[in-house]
């Protein structure tokens, strides 16, 4: 039997498409849309870029338009689970959001954002090849990225085994662009570190992590 919040969620995605044609898609793209139902790995918008005219996806609550990327690198999922949990968190408060992985992204998405989240897996206690790659190739666009808003999530393989480093190596880069990081007082201060595959709390404080960072990119839109 088909429920009715899935029949919703078709006729939103068809309104979706009628606004964004697939023939402007690019491969890789997410986009997690501001009343869409929670999301799963198998269940999210396939596609899109960035909207083109702010207005088209302006915060009904602030009247302002607030855009965040999140960008990930995952070899087994863990880190994908993670970053759609923030989408989620980023949606509550913020008019779009895509998500892309990392070779998928690029500099002109991240000059399109208002705010950028990046997580990578803990590869040696650092990010990984893929989202340095990302960070290298962004020199093309040092000094334009000044003033966003950033955050950093990871998934490693044990607690105390690099994660904190590899949230600080992301957190430099987005410093060396000029960003703004928002530090949290009472946990995780970096950004998000789980073990292995994100479980409830872990999910929670992703998505705490991308409501807060939209927030406050929301404030300096
Ligand atoms: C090349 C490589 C290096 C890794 N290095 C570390 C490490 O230094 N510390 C750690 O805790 N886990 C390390 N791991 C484990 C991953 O961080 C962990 O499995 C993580 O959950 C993978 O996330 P993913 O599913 O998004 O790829 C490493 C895994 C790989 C493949």
């Amino acid at each position: 039997m088909v429920q009715a919040g899935v029949i919703q969620s078709v006729r939103r995605r068809e309104k979706y498409k009628r606004r964004f044609p697939l023939d402007k898609n690019r491969e890789g793209d997410v986009l997690i849309e501001k009343g869409y139902p929670p999301l799963a790995t198998g269940d999210v918008q396939v596609a899109t870029h960035l909207p083109e005219k702010r207005g088209d996806f302006m915060n009904d609550e602030t009247g302002k338009t607030t855009r965040i990327l999140i960008i990930y690198d995952s070899g087994t999922g863990n880190t994908e689970k993670m970053a759609l949990a923030v989408a989620e968190g980023a949606r509550k408060v913020t008019t779009a959001v895509i998500v892309k992985r990392a070779d998928a992204a690029t500099v002109d998405d991240m000059l399109e954002a208002d705010g950028i989240i990046l997580g990578s897996p803990t590869y040696y206690g650092l990010m990984s090849a893929n989202i340095k790659k990302l960070f290298d190739i962004s020199v093309k666009i040092h000094g334009k990225l000044s003033g966003k808003v950033g955050a950093a999530f990871t998934s490693a393989g044990g607690t105390a085994t690099g994660a904190e480093t590899t949230l600080l190596s992301i957190v430099e880069g987005l410093l060396i662009h000029g960003m703004i990081v928002q530090g949290r007082s009472d946990n995780k201060h970096y950004g998000v570190a789980c073990t292995g595959p994100p479980d409830e709390k872990g999910i929670t404080f992703c998505r705490e992590l991308g409501e807060r960072t939209a927030s406050l990119a929301n404030r300096l839109v």
